[in-house]
């Protein structure tokens, strides 16, 4: 089977060499890609169509003759690529425009969680800036969070100490429009407080397969500290997450999310990623995404022994063929090990505040950079110069270490990271540290 994949980060890079090693697989192409993935595994083939051409990308599978498609971001899923395939008669792992609506829209995400009775912060919505301040002065001095309803980049959900900030966040987003034009609806949540965990399920549906956790380091600096970003690294698996915990969320959570989105008449495929947090009153859900995690992906996937195709493409049939599913009663068989993933950004990144996030160094490794079949480097921001990888602003690249433990993992990640130069390279030193 030819598989393709949409995206040019970290997180496709680890899908791509995840389904490379796959007996089932005869090609694999990315749309658009990345060079440094190619360095890394020269069998691949790029195809420089964006992802967000999703007819392009529809014309690309169907002359290719492309047998399972797997999309990386919500942006290509929210533009509807998983209808556009499907009318087709095309596989593709995902969810339609409308399931999307579980990331895209917060204020869906929360009608939904109500209706199904998974635990959430509570929240009240509004589409006027007057009613949002009025509503936040009725409330007791405490912290509450901030949040477009949309896709904001990373930069729509404001967590505020007290009322005064929490009015600021409002003037900013609706009034200032200090994110766009087309801030005009928010929510206003309760704020929790909690160990944050990452999980992720593989859905059909109608039924999930659990694929793992993983906690994210989403401030740039060491202890917390600094602007929000996309993610600076992240270790697999959760040590706060038992056994109990997973049966638990599998239970109250991924269960009757399926079940209410099927009721909604939006049945959810693809990845189901809740964003979750642990508090003294037990689970709640922060938020969902309709995709996996970058980068929760570049370790995630390393961590899971199986071939991982036939599990995608079980997604992607679910029940529309009629086909006894995979899905629902076992889960990827995952390697007894653990995993950390450091992220290198380039210099500049996250770009808050009117900071240029520069482009164009050159990346360099030691002669010694040898990683060993434990260890993966993963490229995202980069591009070519002449014969040089350079940095494409953002997160450059990344490494995974999976080991029986987290100092070792920890370990061996640094030093390979130790080893890799360009100018203005930012990481964080505390990846995954306190965890044994
Ligand atoms: P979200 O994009 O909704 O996951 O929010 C981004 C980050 O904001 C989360 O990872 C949390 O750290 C924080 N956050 C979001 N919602 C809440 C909440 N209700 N209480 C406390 N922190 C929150
Ligand atoms: N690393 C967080 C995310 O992918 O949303």
């Amino acid at each position: 089977m030819k598989v393709l994949i949409i995206g040019s980060g970290g997180r496709e890079h680890a899908i791509a060499e995840k389904v490379s090693l796959s007996n089932e697989v005869s090609a694999v192409f990315v749309c658009p890609g990345n060079p440094g993935m190619k360095k890394m595994i020269p069998e691949i083939k790029l195809e420089a169509i964006s992802a967000s051409d999703i007819e392009g990308l529809l014309n690309f599978a169907k002359k290719e003759k492309i047998g399972l498609t797997i999309v990386g971001p919500e942006a290509t899923l929210s533009l509807g690529i998983v209808d556009l395939f499907r009318a087709n008669n095309l596989l593709i792992v995902g969810s339609t425009q409308k399931a999307s609506l579980l990331e895209t829209s917060k204020s869906f995400a929360k009608k939904i969680m109500n209706e199904a009775g998974v635990p959430t912060a509570g929240f009240s919505e509004f589409f006027q800036a007057e009613a949002a301040l009025a509503y936040i002065e009725s409330l007791k001095n405490t912290k509450m969070v901030v949040k477009c309803d949309g896709l904001a980049a990373g930069k729509g959900v404001v967590v505020c100490l007290n009322k005064t900030e929490a009015c600021e966040a409002v003037n900013a987003l609706m009034k200032d429009k200090l994110l766009g034009e087309n801030v005009d609806h928010i929510i206003i949540e309760d704020f929790l407080e909690g160990v944050e965990v990452s999980a992720f399920a593989l859905c059909d549906g109608d039924s999930f397969s659990f694929l793992g956790t993983a906690c994210d380091h989403k401030r740039l600096l060491d202890g917390d500290l600094g602007p929000n970003t996309g993610g600076m690294g992240v270790f697999s698996p959760a040590s706060v997450y038992s056994a109990e915990d997973e049966l638990w969320v599998n239970e109250n959570v991924f269960t009757p999310m399926l079940s209410a989105m099927k009721k909604n008449g939006s049945p959810f495929s693809g990845i189901l990623f809740a964003g979750l947090m642990k508090t003294r009153h037990g689970w709640a859900v922060l938020e969902f995404n309709v995709r996996l995690g970058d980068p929760e992906t570049q370790v995630l996937l390393p961590l899971i022994e199986e071939d991982l195709l036939p599990w995608f493409r079980a997604s992607a049939e679910g029940n529309i063929l009629g086909l006894q599913n995979k899905l629902g009663s076992t889960s990827p068989k995952k390697l007894n090990l653990v995993g950390v993933h450091v992220v290198m950004a380039a210099h500049g990144y996250p770009g808050t505040e009117g900071v240029k996030v520069r482009s164009g160094d050159i990346i360099e490794f030691n002669k010694n950079f040898k990683p060993s079949n434990k260890d993966y480097l993963f490229f995202a921001g980069v591009e070519k110069s002449g014969l040089e990888l350079v940095t494409k602003g953002g997160r450059v690249l990344g490494i995974s270490s999976i080991e029986e433990n987290f100092s070792k993992a920890r370990k061996n990640a640094y030093d390979l990271i130790s080893q890799i130069h360009f100018d203005g390279a930012q990481f964080r030193r505390d990846i995954g540290s306190g965890q044994v």
